[in-house]
């Protein structure tokens, strides 16, 4: 009998039994590859044949108290953390190649062994030697890491085995080698292995261990989110090429907040911690420009200001332009067809231009006032005061929603002495503010209000 063959997508696992250009389970393009098969053997007796032993079971009751965390001296990765470092759990960091993702950890390394915490730090990228050298420019030589530059899995789990220490960071997962397993390091069969092989080695030695992942758009190696459902939590390092700025994200997290966010700056000398994000992602503002709004965000548990800016102008194309950056492309779309619909300004012939500034990535749905806001200020020339914060979710129908988290949100903007919020009406009462709030609760009365006079011109 001819031996099956499997074809496996690189980002998201999905085993395919014909190769395809398009990998059905994620959509990604040229992701799917050639795999052999971890048991190549012919298939043995079912599991329920034979008795295995019986596993006790418990009630959900506990006296146990929860494991003690071990905070690292960076508040902004302890926050994302939850709280600090849990013994024994598994923690994956992705991101793009020359993020920053080693610096960072090497950062971590250096604060968990001065925390009192044996840490071993294995780098399957670079050599001893370079990683020394990061040290040394980053002021770190003298923390009691341990460091190895080692691919082999056999080795790394026997070394961490005789060494015992309380966290190992391995950089990076995709560069891990088991030799059980007979195909190239970084395909998904490698990196499956090496992650299964160092989660439950790490699970049943008591040891905390942190992976770190590239992500490829090509698909070359195996994506982080073959490892995703293997570790307790899943962190994105983020960051947009020419910004000094890099978001730490946590997208999962069975020990704490997921979404919660601890914000860096890259500078020559590592690392820095962002206290105060509000201020950093808003740039300067002390004339009030057309297109230019401050929404009042939340990201995870902590409120954070930025900048949405809009350009709206004249297109010379059939098809006009719609162009995103560091916002969602479809609720841009959703927004212009309300705007256009509900409230009779229409974009068609202009190109839409948006762009949140200073790096920061925006998803919430609470964006979507904000985003209105600025397409219309873009659009008629007519800037909102600089003293203004907007915030509030658009449906379909053209009512605007309350969100969530009201109290930090006014919070945060008074803090940075703001003195007025346009917000949709309703939501949860707000403390003692001297912030002034303006309540709607349709984008139609907004787009009255705060544009009428020199407003837009409305059709019919
Ligand atoms: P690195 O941590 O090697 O990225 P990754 O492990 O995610 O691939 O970081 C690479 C970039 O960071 C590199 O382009 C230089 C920059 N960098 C600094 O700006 N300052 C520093 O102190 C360090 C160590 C790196
Ligand atoms: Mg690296």
């Amino acid at each position: 009998m001819a031996k099956s063959k499997t074809y496996v997508c690189s980002a998201c696992g999905a085993s395919h039994n014909k190769w395809s250009g398009r990998c059905e389970g994620c959509g990604e393009w040229n992701t799917i590859s050639e795999e052999v098969p971890l048991s190549s053997g012919p298939a043995t007796k079912s599991l329920g044949a034979i008795r295995g032993t019986r596993i006790p079971l418990t009630d959900l009751s506990t006296t146990e108290t929860p494991p003690e965390r071990t905070r690292s001296g960076s508040g902004e990765l302890n926050r994302v953390l939850g709280g600090g470092l849990v013994p024994a759990s598994a923690i994956l960091v992705c991101g793009d190649p020359g993020i920053g993702k080693s610096t960072l950890l090497l950062q971590a390394a250096a604060s968990f062994s001065r925390a009192g915490l044996k840490t071993v730090y294995i780098s399957g990228e670079e050599a001893s030697a370079q990683v020394r050298m990061r040290a040394q420019r980053l002021g770190l030589a003298e923390a009691p890491v341990q460091l190895a530059a080692e691919t082999n899995l056999r080795d790394i789990l026997t070394t961490l085995e005789a060494e015992k220490p309380a966290l190992a960071i391995i950089d990076s997962i995709q560069t891990m080698w088991a030799d059980n397993v007979s195909s190239a390091p970084g395909s998904v069969s490698q990196v499956r292995a090496a992650a299964h092989e160092l989660t439950t080695f790490a699970k049943k030695n008591n040891m905390a261990v942190i992976l770190v992942g590239h992500v490829t758009k090509d698909g070359q190696i195996a994506g982080p989110r073959v490892v995703e459902h293997m570790v307790d939590t899943v962190m994105y390092f983020e960051g947009e090429r020419g910004h000094q700025f890099r978001v730490l994200r946590a997208v999962k997290n069975r020990f704490g907040p997921a979404d919660e966010i601890g914000v860096f700056e890259m500078t020559g000398k590592g690392l820095a911690e962002v206290k105060n994000p509000s201020a950093l992602f808003m740039g300067t503002r002390d004339n009030p420009v057309p297109g230019s709004v401050v929404f009042a965000g939340i990201e995870g548990t902590r409120p954070v200001l930025c900048e949405l800016q809009a350009l709206v102008a004249p297109s010379p194309n059939a098809q006009p332009r719609r162009s995103v950056v560091g916002a969602d492309a479809q609720r841009l779309a959703m927004i212009l067809a309300v705007l256009e619909s509900r409230c009779g300004i229409p974009f068609a012939g202009l190109d839409v231009y948006l762009n949140v500034a200073g790096g920061m990535k925006v998803n919430e749905p609470a964006a979507d006032l904000a985003v209105a806001a600025a397409l219309l200020s873009a659009r008629e020339d007519a800037a909102l005061p600089a003293d203004t914060v907007v915030f509030g979710e658009i449906s379909l129908s053209g009512a605007l929603r309350p969100v969530g988290q009201l109290d930090n949100r006014i919070k945060e903007a008074e803090k940075l002495g703001f003195e007025k919020a346009l917000s949709p009406k309703g939501g949860k009462s707000v403390g003692t503010t001297t912030l002034q709030r303006q309540e709607f609760s349709d984008l139609r009365s907004f787009v009255t209000e705060i544009f009428g006079d020199n407003g837009p011109q409305k059709e019919g």
